[in-house]
């Protein structure tokens, strides 16, 4: 489903993407001004991930874990330093093409699901495709596919309150998928459910990895990180770790 970006070479420098790099960031600073006082949520965090890469980032609580994931998936915009997403430098986007280059190359999953409560999990996978005026008897069509994707086929009409935890995320990645993005960005997916569940859950991120989807992911817990192929560990607000999971250590020697 997911194609390697063409990288623009006019784009390509020292510190900048080389081809097949869809996430690259370069001393990567967040300052949160609180009144008088400033937080350093992230001190210059130079990260790189490739095409089709499965990545769990972990770290201590306030290490600075949800704001990177906030500045990839370009819900904000860092203090200093350089992104490239998919090859476009994202501080020279004006604010419609960051938001089409968002809503076409991420999908988010969160910690809490984020559905709207008195929708329907049909409604609420629609959302994002009435946001960019997709016609309307397509947006059922995709929204339908994706749910039956996470095999949620017959639960199209339920509300959230009608669903179990892992059902609601389910939804939730569905929404994530139905605009088609080549990254899935998740902030501690898992956080809310129970380990039946998340194993669940995780089977479904390895799905959308083997169809070629880039992956990144949050976990406090060391056993949903194996999930992923590379463990990426913050502590105060810089990368103080990065390796292979052990698990595909082992597979891959
Ligand atoms: N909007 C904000 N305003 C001010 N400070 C913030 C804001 N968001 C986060 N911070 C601070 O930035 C630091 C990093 O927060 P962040 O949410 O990224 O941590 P985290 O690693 O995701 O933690 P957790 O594991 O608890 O979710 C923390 O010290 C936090 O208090
Ligand atoms: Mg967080």
């Amino acid at each position: 489903m997911a194609t390697a970006p063409a990288i623009d070479p006019t784009l390509i420098n020292a510190e900048g993407p080389v081809a097949g790099e869809v996430i690259v960031t370069s001393n990567l600073w967040k300052t949160y001004e609180m009144g008088d006082q400033q937080v350093h949520a992230l001190r210059g965090v130079n990260l790189r991930i490739k095409h089709n890469e499965y990545v769990a980032i972990m770290g201590p609580s306030g290490s600075g874990k949800s704001t990177l994931m906030n500045l990839i998936g370009c819900l904000d915009s860092p203090s200093q330093g350089k992104y490239w997403l998919n090859g476009h430098n994202v501080s020279e986007l004006n604010d419609d093409e960051l938001a089409r280059i968002r809503n076409k190359e991420i999908g988010f999953v969160f910690q809490t699901f984020n559905l709207l409560a008195r929708a329907t999990s049909l409604h609420n996978v629609e959302l994002p495709l009435i946001y960019n005026g997709t016609p309307a008897a397509e947006r059922t069509a995709r929204a339908k596919e994706v749910l039956e994707q996470v095999s949620l086929g017959p639960r199209m009409m339920h509300k959230p309150n009608e669903l179990s935890g892992g059902q609601r995320q389910r939804v939730a990645i569905a929404r994530a998928l139905v605009n088609r993005p080549s990254i899935i960005l998740a902030d501690e997916p898992t956080g809310n459910l129970d380990s039946k569940t998340s194993v669940e859950i995780m089977a479904l991120f390895a799905e959308l990895h083997e169809k070629g989807n880039t992956i990144v992911l949050v976990t406090h817990e060391p056993d949903i990180a194996e999930y992923a192929h590379r463990i990426v560990t913050i502590r105060d607000g810089v990368v103080s770790s990065d390796h292979p999971s052990a698990r595909h250590a082992a597979q891959t020697s």
